[in-house]
């Protein structure tokens, strides 16, 4: 039977519930961690970005300006309207409903931005999705993750969980960056 916190029906409720159920518009640590990623791109230009589990697009509308085209999607089609509203003036950023890991979009991306979402799966399921993933990346290409370090009930697997299971599926060579900040940890891959 499949776990209820992974459902569309559960993530669903939380936007039809409150418009922005994590702050990510406003809190001063999203917005600091969002800085932080940005950041960790280190002032790079991506042709094609995938962005899966966008919420609200609030980290969408700052890879937009770094990125020729961004694909993102969330399993809540309440988020991505609200994504797309947000994004509607970057012409690059195209949004849809999608779910990991059934829809992974066709065709090979430079970066891939994996924050907060690693948590919604279950270790096998992760490892397989991620390596999936890494076959989506092109040379040279890019994976940034970062997930929150504290605990949910929501979540299935730890943020220092996911990273270690990104570790196993993504390396060798181990990630090029790792960053543990206040409340979160921030690695990043790149294809050899
Ligand atoms: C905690 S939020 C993170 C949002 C954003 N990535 C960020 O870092 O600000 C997780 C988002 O992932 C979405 N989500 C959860 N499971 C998903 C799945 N299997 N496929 C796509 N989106 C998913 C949820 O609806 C939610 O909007």
């Amino acid at each position: 039977m499949t776990d209820h916190r992974v459902s569309q029906d559960f993530f669903e409720s939380k936007y039809q519930a409150d418009s922005d159920p994590w702050r990510f518009a406003d809190s001063p640590y999203e917005r600091n961690r969002y800085a932080e990623i940005v950041n960790a791109l280190s002032g790079h230009r991506f042709h094609r970005a995938f962005e899966p589990g966008c919420s609200i697009g609030a980290l969408t509308e700052l890879l937009a300006p770094v990125c020729d085209t961004v694909l993102a999607f969330d399993i809540s089609p309440t988020a991505a309207a609200r994504a797309q509203a947000r994004c509607a003036r970057f012409p690059g950023v195209t949004v849809r409903v999608g779910s990991l890991p059934a829809d992974i979009p066709d065709g090979r991306f430079d970066l891939i931005v994996f924050s907060e979402i690693g948590y919604y799966f279950d270790r096998t399921t992760l490892v397989s999705l991620v390596t999936n993933l890494l076959t989506r990346l092109q040379p040279g290409g890019t994976l940034l993750a970062a997930h929150w370090l504290g605990s949910s009930p929501d979540h299935i697997l730890s943020g220092d969980d996911v990273h270690e299971c990104l570790s196993k599926a993504l390396g060798p060579p181990p990630a090029e960056t790792s960053q543990r900040f206040e409340g979160f940890r921030l690695d990043v891959w790149r294809r050899p």
